[in-house]
């Protein structure tokens, strides 16, 4: 059956992907990004999370959210002033609590509703230079699990944790040769990601399909978080 799902961050990455995907599959796609570059056939609308409101601009139930802004600011501890840690911490947790907060009664509308959230790779393995992304996306985990236990049966929640996902957000760390082979070479799949190897699990939890699955955290990172090779 066709679903109504929002993504917030669907002009870029994963979220593009995922809208892409999605909409491919026949639902119907509401994207929130600043920017309007979205996939062919799904409907876009201007927001920018980081602004003191968010104002739904329509009523009708949405049975999916998936929230995918975020931030890769990698610099030693010493280096990263405390506003560089709000920064990440406004983007990735609190940019993601407004859009649950004003999308939950449209999701309770819904009769099979579900959250896609994202994390990183960098809190399960630490990381030298992630202390202000970890520390942020530490928290999205928490919110995920908690908001698990307190929408079940209602609403579900996961969060995926990438590794390096070739998209605008990484393109600093993978704008040569040189860094591309390096991240090759530290992941046991020798590969870096892509886009559409996040977007297939994002589709997959914010279905239908994913209906026993909540409260979840899926590492989705050529093996780096739990391979020794
Ligand atoms: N790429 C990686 O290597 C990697 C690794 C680990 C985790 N992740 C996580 O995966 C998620 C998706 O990452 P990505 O690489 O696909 O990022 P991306 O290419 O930068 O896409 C981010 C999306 O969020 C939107 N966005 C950013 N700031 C916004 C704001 N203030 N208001 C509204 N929309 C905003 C962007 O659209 P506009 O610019 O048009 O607003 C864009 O559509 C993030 O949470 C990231 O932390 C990524």
């Amino acid at each position: 059956m066709n679903k109504h799902y929002v993504i917030i961050g669907g002009s870029s990455g994963i979220g593009f992907k995922t809208a892409e995907l999605l909409q491919l599959q026949g639902h119907q796609i509401s994207i929130f990004s600043r920017n309007n570059t979205i996939p062919t056939g799904t409907n876009h609308f201007t927001l920018n999370v980081l602004d003191e409101t968010i104002d739904v601009p329509f009523d009708q139930p949405v049975d999916g959210l998936i929230y995918c802004p975020g931030s890769i600011n990698l610099k030693p501890f010493s280096s990263l002033k405390l506003k560089d840690f709000e920064q990440d911490y406004a983007i990735n947790v609190l940019g993601g609590v407004k859009t649950i907060k004003a999308f939950l009664p449209l999701l309770k509308k819904s009769a099979s509703a579900s959250i896609v959230l994202f994390s990183t790779v960098a809190v399960q393995t630490g990381l030298p230079y992630h202390t202000s992304i970890s520390a942020a996306k530490g928290a999205v985990e928490g919110l995920t699990r908690s908001l698990a236990a307190e929408f079940a049966p209602k609403i579900r929640v996961n969060c995926i944790a990438p590794s390096l996902v070739e998209t605008p957000l990484a393109g600093r760390l993978l704008s040569n040769e040189r860094q591309q082979e390096s991240a090759k070479e530290r992941h046991p799949l020798k590969a870096f990601g892509q886009p559409e190897d996040i977007a297939e699990m994002a589709a997959f939890l914010i279905s239908e399909k994913a209906k026993w699955t909540t409260g979840q955290i899926f590492h989705i990172d050529g093996g780096l978080s739990s391979l020794k090779v």
